[in-house]
């Protein structure tokens, strides 16, 4: 279905972010034909650069990025014809005057804040001085939002000065991947799973995020923020509220909001114990994580695995096992959620230990596995073994279908359509800050350099161990 008209404004139009995800996201939305003729596409960043020049950076970045569609010649030109350019300061008055006669009445208007947040406080004001700032407008912000609660808290402030909560859209772009979404599906859609998701049946949960990449060119950026920051504030968080929390009356902005801020609130501080830091070896043919980043000395952490506990009704005594890093043997995120022996066994001690293990794999083979106990064919005694019955999406659904859209794409329109579900609310992000700030805190404290792990491996033995003390173990990143 199309989307109504729109004028939307990307602040660093020009930057990585714009060319790799923003416009390769729109151009695809324009083939499928949910974005019509009616839009303006207005890039600003600082700069010397007209609109044809920027409609040559898209054309190349939509080549190298956009995927397949790309080929669509016709497409491409007929698309490249939406976008416009203005040089503008957002710390100055150059490009305002301009950028607000572009603007069309009666059309919805998001901005694109693609730039550092330092910029944020000033992008919103400038648009506010400049009449750009009614009720139809919205606007759009990445993360890092802040890097500890009081700078969130601060971006929070200076954003509410001019643009209330509804209009206010903070991208994790893990939310708008399709089978993050369909957690929600598979837990309430469906009756068989919800009357066991709780620690009656449920000995842990496991989610794993695993790279295979190291940090290539972002390491000025990633040296700051490290693991903890990059991913499980934000990324990993929002896994573990979708699986965790409660069922939401509607499928609607602060209905699941509502629940995802209960879940991080009720998640107990974590012991120095329970965290492992693991930072990248090299490996001979690439470079371990500090040549990469350039810094010697660097303390930052490229792998981080944690127990956290959720202490609510649902889920007191059941640990949630985080896990994340780069250069790991493989790509592979996926959430297990291994329930329970079963009460008592009736075939004695001989027929081994079994247990059901749901997998939820959200890339790459996205699919679902529950892992099931059969009696092992043949002759012989009554002897156990557990197979898995099998989903891939793609194979469940047909290779067209499971075509996801880019995590953007989704989002993007989402903007557009005025909905909020995807998104993160402003008290949210500072619950989640408020969780990891102690852990990071503690790191600082010590003094701690992280461990050590080898390029192609699964992170330092440690994060093995953080299970093993339990007697459980992580599933192999495969
Ligand atoms: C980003 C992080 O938010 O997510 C990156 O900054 C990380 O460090 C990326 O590589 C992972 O996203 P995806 O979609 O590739 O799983």
């Amino acid at each position: 279905i199309p989307v109504d008209p729109f004028d939307l404004v990307i602040f660093g139009g020009t930057g990585d972010l714009a060319r790799r995800k923003i416009l390769p996201a729109l151009f695809r939305r324009f083939v499928a034909g949910q974005i019509e003729g009616d839009v303006r596409l207005i890039g600003a960043a600082r700069g010397d650069m007209d609109r044809d020049g920027y409609r040559a950076m898209a054309r190349a970045a939509i080549t190298e990025f956009g995927g397949e569609e790309s080929a669509r010649k016709k497409d491409l030109t007929a698309f490249l014809d939406l976008l416009d350019f203005v040089t503008l300061d957002a710390r100055g008055t150059e490009g305002w005057e301009p950028l607000a006669a572009l603007m069309r009445p009666d059309r919805i208007r998001a901005f694109y804040f693609s730039v550092a947040p330092a910029l944020f406080g000033d992008l919103a004001k400038r648009l506010h001085k400049h009449g750009m700032a009614d009720e139809r407008s919205r606007i759009v912000v990445e993360k890092p939002f802040g890097r500890d609660l009081d700078t969130a808290r601060d971006l929070n402030r200076t954003l509410a000065r001019h643009f209330s909560e509804g209009q206010i859209y903070r991208i994790d772009h893990y939310l708008g991947k399709e089978t993050v979404q369909n957690l929600m599906a598979i837990r309430f859609g469906n009756v068989l799973f919800e009357p066991l998701w709780n620690s009656q049946y449920v000995d842990h949960i496991q989610i794993t995020v695993a790279e295979s990449v190291g940090v290539g060119g972002r390491g000025d950026y990633y040296d700051k923020s490290g693991a903890m920051r990059d991913m499980v504030q934000n990324h990993m968080m929002q896994l573990l509220c979708l699986i965790a929390m409660e069922p939401p009356a509607k499928f609607e902005p602060d209905a699941v909001r509502d629940e995802k801020l209960k879940v991080i609130r009720a998640l107990d501080p974590v012991a120095r114990r329970n965290v492992v830091r693991g930072q990248y070896e090299g490996d001979g043919t690439q470079p371990g994580y500090r040549n990469q980043v350039g810094n010697r000395d660097s303390t930052t952490e490229s792998f981080v695995a944690l127990k956290a506990h959720i202490s609510n009704w649902r889920w007191a005594g059941t640990p949630f096992y985080l896990r994340t890093g780069k250069r790991l043997r493989d790509r592979a995120s996926e959430i297990a959620v291994v329930f329970k022996d079963a009460p008592h066994s009736i075939f004695g001690a001989d027929a081994g230990r079994h247990r059901n293990i749901l997998t939820i794999r959200l890339q790459p083979n996205e699919g679902i596995e529950l892992g099931v106990t059969i009696k092992e064919p043949g002759p012989g005694g009554m002897r156990l073994i557990d197979v898995p019955l099998d989903m891939t999406f793609a194979e469940a659904l047909g290779p067209e279908e499971a075509d996801f859209p880019d995590a953007y794409e989704r989002l993007i329109m989402d903007v557009i359509r005025g909905n909020q579900t995807l998104f993160m609310r402003g008290d949210e992000v500072e619950a989640a800050w408020a969780w990891t700030d102690p852990i990071i805190a503690d790191w600082e404290e010590e003094g701690a350099t992280p461990l050590d792990y080898a390029t192609g491996s699964s992170g330092p033995d440690d994060a093995l161990m953080l299970m093993h003390r339990d007697g459980r173990r992580w599933r192999e990143i495969r």
